[in-house]
Order: C-alpha cells, then sequence, then structure tokens
C-alpha cells in the first residue's frame, strides 16, 4: 500500500563506478546505482558514482530552483544532504516520510557536511502526515515527551543515537569477555530457581484450551530468571571463566527510574579466585573497555547526550576513567554516613542495607567517581555468599560497585564453596532439597570461585547521564506501555 502511494520523477541518470570497485563495493552494471547507507554515503568514497539512499526524511526546504532534503537511515547521527531539482518536489515529500533517492554523490560546497547527493530520481516510498506525527520538524524533543511513542522514537536524533551507542556497548563487551578467555553460555530463561531468594519472580504457566489455570508445564513451578549466576556456577566447574549476557527480570517497582521488569544483565563467574580484588579488577577493566571502546567509536552519538540532552556529564566520565575506582568496607561506608551531616529518609545503622540515597551520597563523598563497597553483613546477601569467618563482624565477601547519578551498578560476591557451611545455610533456609544439585558441585572438585551482575542498562545511564532507565532500553515495559 505504501508501495502504491510512491511516486517516481527520474532525470537520465549517469554512472561512475571506478571508484566503487576501488572501494570494494562491487557493481553488477554500469547503470545500477550503488546501494549505499548514508554512512557510507558521508564518507566520501563514492564520490562521483551514481548511488541510491533509502531512509527517512529528516528535512525538507523548497526553493525557487531546488529543494533541499536530509534523509538518515539510522546508519550515523548526521544525515545526506539531497539536492534536487524543484521539478523533482513532491508534495508528499515531507518531515519523517520514507524516501528512495537516486543521483550522483558530490563533494559539498558548504563546509558543515563533506557530501551531497545530486538526486535525479526521488521515490517517496512512505508517506507521513507531519500534522500528525507526533515530532516536528526543528523541535529538540525531551526524553519524557518522546518515551509516550515507544513504537516511534527511534526517529527521534536522541533515541537513535541511543540505539548506536547501546549496539556499540553490547560489541565492547563480548569483546572484553573474549579476548580475556572467557567463554560465552546462554543461560537458560525459564527456570525454577530463585537465585537471589528475593521472591521478585514472574511465574511462567502454560495457556491456552488445552491448559488447566495455574498448570506446571515442567511439574515443578517455572519462573523467568532473575539471574544466570547458578547456571554459570555449573559450568564455571569445567571453563574456569564463563560470561553470559542476556535478558533478566524481575517483578519490580516499575515507577523506578533505576529498576526495570525487563532488562539485560552482564554476569561473569571465575574459578580458582583468591580474594574479591580477583573480581573487582575485572569489574573495573570491563567498565573502563567498554566506555573507552564507545567513547572512541561514537563519537557523534556520545557527544549529542554529552552536549544536549545532559550537558557536563562529560566531565564525570572523564573522571571517572581517569581515578582507579576506591575501595571501602561496609563497616566503613556506615561511617562515613554516619559522620555525614546530611538527613536520610533511611537508617544507616550496622546491618541496613544501603538504599540508593546512601549510595549516591557515598559515590559523592569518594570523589564522584565508581566505588566498590565490599563485606556487607552475612544476614543481607543470598545463601551463595561466602562466608567471611576471620571477621570481627559476621559478613559475606560481597561487593557492589556503586557509581554517580545511579548507585548500583553491579553485585557479586565470592560463593560458598566449602560443602559444609554451605549445606548448614541451605538448611537453614529449609532449601536442601531444592539445591541438592548446586551442593553437589561443592562435592566435586569445589574450588574458590566468585562472580559478579552488572546491570546493563545502569551502566548506559551512568557513561551517558541519563536519569531514567526507561530512555536506555529500546522497548521498557511498565505499567500502560502495553502498546508494545
Ligand atoms: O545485585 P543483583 O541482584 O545480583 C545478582 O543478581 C547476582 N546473582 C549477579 C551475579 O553475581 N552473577 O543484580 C546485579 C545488577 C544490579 O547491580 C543492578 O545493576 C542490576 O543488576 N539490576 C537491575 N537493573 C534494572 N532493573 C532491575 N530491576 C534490576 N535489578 C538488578
Ligand atoms: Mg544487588
Amino acid at each position: 500500500m505504501l508501495q502504491s502511494a510512491a511516486k517516481v520523477l527520474s532525470f537520465a541518470s549517469a554512472t561512475s563506478v571506478s571508484r566503487g570497485i576501488a572501494a570494494g563495493i562491487r557493481h553488477y552494471c554500469k547503470n545500477t546505482p550503488t546501494k549505499l547507507r548514508v554512512s557510507q554515503a558521508l564518507s566520501g568514497a563514492e564520490l562521483g558514482s551514481n548511488i541510491k539512499v533509502q531512509g527517512w526524511v529528516r528535512s525538507v526546504r523548497a526553493q525557487k530552483a531546488n529543494v533541499f532534503l536530509h534523509v538518515n537511515d539510522g546508519s550515523s547521527l548526521q544525515s545526506l544532504q539531497v539536492i534536487a531539482s524543484s521539478e523533482l518536489n513532491d508534495p508528499l515529500l515531507t518531515f519523517g516520510s520514507a524516501v528512495e533517492v537516486t543521483g550522483i554523490l558530490k563533494k559539498s560546497p558548504h563546509q558543515k557536511q563533506p557530501v551531497e547527493l545530486d538526486a535525479k530520481q526521488i521515490n517517496v516510498v512512505g508517506e507521513c502526515n507531519p500534522v500528525d506525527f507526533p515530532f516536528k520538524i526543528k523541535e529538540r524533543h525531551g526524553l519524557e515527551y518522546i518515551r509516550q511513542f515507544p513504537h516511534l522514537r527511534c526517529r527521534t536524533n536522541a533515541f537513535s543515537s541511543l540505539l548506536r551507542i547501546r549496539s556499540e556497548a553490547t560489541a565492547a563487551i563480548h569483546s572484553y569477555f573474549k579476548d580475556n578467555g572467557f567463554v560465552e553460555i546462554n543461560t537458560p530463561i525459564i527456570t525454577s530457581n530463585d537465585c537471589e531468594g528475593a521472591g521478585e519472580l514472574f511465574q511462567v504457566e502454560p495457556s491456552g484450551p488445552d491448559h488447566a489455570d495455574g498448570e506446571d508445564f515442567f511439574s515443578v513451578p517455572a519462573y523467568l530468571t532473575v539471574s544466570g549466576q547458578l547456571h554459570l556456577e555449573v559450568v564455571s566447574g569445567a571453563f574456569s571463566k564463563v560470561y553470559t549476557f542476556g535478558p533478566t527480570f524481575r517483578a519490580e517497582n516499575s515507577q523506578s527510574r533505576r529498576h526495570l521488569a525487563e532488562f539485560y544483565m552482564v554476569e561473569a563467574e571465575i574459578s580458582f579466585t583468591q580474594s574479591l580484588e580477583d573480581l573487582t579488577k575485572v569489574m573495573e577493566d570491563m567498565f573502563r573497555f567498554a566506555t573507552e571502546h564507545v567513547l572512541a567509536h561514537c563519537v557523534e552519538d556520545v557527544d549529542l547526550f554529552h552536549k544536549h540532552v545532559t550537558p557536563g556529564h562529560r566531565d564525570t566520565v572523564d573522571a571517572m576513567l581517569k581515578n582507579s575506582f576506591p575501595v571501602i568496607t561496609y563497616r566503613e561506608a556506615i561511617d562515613i554516613l554516619h559522620r555525614s551531616s546530611e538527613r536520610f529518609a533511611f537508617p544507616t545503622d550496622w546491618g541496613c542495607d544501603l538504599k540508593t540515597e546512601h549510595e549516591k551520597y557515598l559515590v559523592k563523598h569518594c570523589g564522584n567517581i565508581p566505588v566498590f563497597v565490599t563485606d556487607y553483613p552475612y544476614d543481607l546477601k543470598p545463601f551463595y555468599a561466602r562466608d567471611n569467618q576471620d571477621h570481627p563482624e559476621h559478613t559475606a565477601a560481597a561487593v557492589d560497585l556503586l557509581v554517580p547519578g545511579v548507585g548500583e551498578l553491579c553485585g557479586g560476591s565470592l560463593r560458598e564453596e566449602r560443602l559444609n557451611l554451605l549445606s548448614a545455610r541451605l538448611e537453614e533456609a529449609g532449601l536442601e532439597d531444592v539445591y541438592s544439585w548446586y551442593l553437589d558441585l561443592r562435592r566435586f572438585g569445589s574450588v574458590p570461585h566468585g562472580g559478579f551482575g552488572l546491570g546493563f542498562e545502569r551502566y548506559l545511564q551512568c557513561i551517558l547521564g541519563v536519569d531514567n532507565i526507561k530512555d536506555v532500553i529500546p522497548f521498557p515495559r511498565f505499567s500502560h506501555s502495553c502498546l508494545l
């Protein structure tokens, strides 16, 4: 249907193919235009060639003799300027419409852009009524406004930059692990364990006429995973260094600016650890590697955030990369909070969970750079955390990484590898039968090991300075967001 509305206006086109061959792009026929992504066209490698670009119109300006367009296809923040004779103008050529443009790529006389496309043919593939379209030409819409349109917001500069950064950060994290000898393991999405023991689970049941209400499809209750840790622990018992990066689900407060019901978590598990330092080193190295990679490979996209969306945040990122991350114990954290003159809404006594307000204060106190907090009270941490038996206060060898603007970014621990201590703790919790397989890991070739999880959306919030977690995930699921 969109295609039937297409209107084609054409002039004879000329072709120059030799440069394309030199640039490694194959041309099948002299007169067939080379299809390029906008980013390829902007690189200038195809100057003088007959090319075709396909994308969406970001601006239209008609003058007496010419019409000027900017066409964007998501391959870069920059759009390609198209210049066409006014005979090629068309009332359907509006902001937001989808187009296919063929013409000769030329060096631009203007300094702002390196090249421009001298159009010989413009085909309006899909029209867009600019009055009804929620985004307006030349307006810089805020993240809150564009969040109302989860099905259209990838057409805005800010959100398309975010998606490119997200994709590049994902690739960087995989590279980090690959370069450092980790094996990627796909841990299950449907599982019967509540790794964190916090009960924030989404239960999975079959639906449809062949199934009774509340039926256990697998004969035992099944849930969407809250963490791949226990499965990683299984595999770290043969591979030493493993990781997973996948969707994670928690039935948590959907109004929060740092919680999602469905988010992505990066988790690593390492065998033969000596101390928490073996984990903090990987957390810090991965953070630096991914951030430096994103800053180097997404220059324009990151600049858009640091200049227009969250001005001033670049200084915070630079400070994070310049300084090594300090380490304080939970005991020291409590003492810092007690000494502060700030009035906290939640208590700060030994044994209290650190809340976001405390985490943010601690980060500021340490110079507004990421800070590790170690050795939490034993009773605050899940059954798998290793007992620090040599500490005067009863603590577990657990570590959180707190970062500017967000608070907790990573949570990890050494795992209790000693069979007698682990089985006693599981027995106390009435879980020894459910976790008999987990105890087997301690029966057969148990080694000191540990790992951590990093919330990927919180990571993006941290490096971009974005306040609301719903603005860094393609399709956030929250109450009233049932559109998608
Ligand atoms: O601290 P958490 O709960 O740790 C675990 O799940 C461990 N089993 C991980 C491991 O050791 N393999 O979660 C890890 C991180 C948190 O620090 C936070 O950044 C993120 O996951 N996170 C969330 N992010 C968005 N929305 C939520 N509801 C989140 N819950 C946790
Ligand atoms: Mg945690």
